[in-house]
């Protein structure tokens, strides 16, 4: 012992400029990765009493975002998701980290409208209210064709179901006593969108050539969309809000999962330190939706897009309301809707 001590006390830091280059890097990798992590969510409040539909709650960002509102106290949370294995899976865990909130498993394919009717059936059947709906589920890079309801992969998965779940949800999200939230989970990549023709916002005309830019145009409809119904359901006085977020970039979850270049092994050896140095985890990528559903100095902030936990603008394509009008329209006509603009009342066309 007392040789050790007589070494500490003759040791000589200066001695090599190691300790220094160490601490440095760790220093640097340590700013980079909180840097990249994003803002985080900046209130704490809890939601006691508020029930919530997830959509995609077993997915990397989605199962996060259940977590933190089981934490925060919600009553109840409606795990929509593909299978009961899956939910159940997560309803376990939320059971162990949440005893109080209860947690619904409830199967829905968003590659089918009719499931997407199931599901709503089932929920309005137990609950006349609900507090906020959250649109987070989404495919990139799909494989196959187009859905039994002939509508393009990524445009049907990621946007057109969450419209026509949205749509046929409005009546339960208006009697919400906390005043009802819709939150849509879009990306970047909705910059790179493009719309040729005007008269065919969804691009049916003109289907995109890729995954890539198929989910890119899915993810501009969100924005769209919900833009073109937060100005709707602010005209006719209701208080439910709708707004869209992205998450950002996040490793660790399912997302690239049909990436043809993920699938590659050295390619994801390759990314691994990338991915872990500049992107977020699951649980950051989380913040700013969970922000968007809990945040009371958000009660009546709608139409508007959030990154980082904060509003940001939108591109000039997606600020075009003309063109979210369009959309909008061919949306209710493509999930076969019609909304009767006057009483503010959305009716079946036909099922
Ligand atoms: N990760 C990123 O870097 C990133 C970036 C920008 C935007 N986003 C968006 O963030 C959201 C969550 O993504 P993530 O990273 O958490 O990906 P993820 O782990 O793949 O989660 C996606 C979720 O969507 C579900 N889903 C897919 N197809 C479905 C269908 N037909 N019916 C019902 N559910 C379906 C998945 O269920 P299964 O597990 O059963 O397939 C999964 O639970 C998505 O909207 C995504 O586009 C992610």
């Amino acid at each position: 012992m007392e040789e050790i001590k007589k070494a500490l006390a003759e040791a000589d830091p200066f001695a090599s400029w190691w300790p220094f280059i160490v601490a440095g890097i760790v220093f640097v990798i340590g700013t980079v990765r909180t840097y990249m992590g994003g803002q985080p969510c900046p209130n704490g409040n809890t939601i006691p009493g508020r029930v919530i539909v997830v959509t995609g709650a077993t997915g990397g960002i989605g199962r996060e975002v259940c977590r933190e509102l089981a934490r925060r106290q919600a009553r109840c949370l409606i795990l929509a998701c593909r299978t009961v294995e899956q939910g159940d899976a997560l309803k376990e865990q939320l059971r162990r980290e949440a005893p109080d909130c209860v947690c619904e498993v409830s199967v829905v394919d968003l590659r089918s409208f009719d499931s997407v009717r199931r599901f709503v059936r089932q929920l309005q059947a137990q609950h006349p209210a609900v507090d906020a709906l959250v649109n987070c589920a989404g495919v990139i890079f799909q494989p196959g064709g187009h859905t039994a309801d002939g509508y393009e992969q990524h445009l049907q998965c990621n946007y057109l179901s969450h419209f026509l779940l949205t749509q046929l949800l409005r009546p339960q999200l208006a009697r919400s006593a906390h005043g009802g939230r819709i939150v849509h989970v879009s990306a970047h990549g909705y910059t790179a969108a493009k719309i040729a023709d005007r008269d065919d916002p969804l691009n049916l005309r003109q289907p995109a050539q890729s995954g890539r830019d198929a989910f890119a145009h899915s993810k501009l409809a969100i924005v769209l969309g919900s833009r073109a119904l937060a100005g709707k359901l602010t005209a006719e006085g209701c208080s439910t809000t709708v707004n869209c977020c992205s998450p950002g970039l996040v490793r660790g979850t399912g997302h690239l999962r049909h990436s043809p270049i993920m699938k590659a092994l050295f390619a994801k050896v390759l990314t691994f330190p990338w991915m872990w140095l500049f992107m977020k985890s699951p649980a950051q990528g989380a913040h700013t939706i969970v922000r968007l559903v809990t945040d009371p100095a958000l009660a009546g902030c709608t139409g508007d897009f959030f990154n980082d936990c904060e509003r940001v603008e939108v591109s000039e394509l997606a600020r075009d309301d003309e063109l979210a009008d369009r959309l909008y329209r061919a949306s209710l006509s493509a999930v076969g809707l019609t909304e009767d603009a006057a009483r503010g009342t959305v009716r079946p066309k036909k099922e």
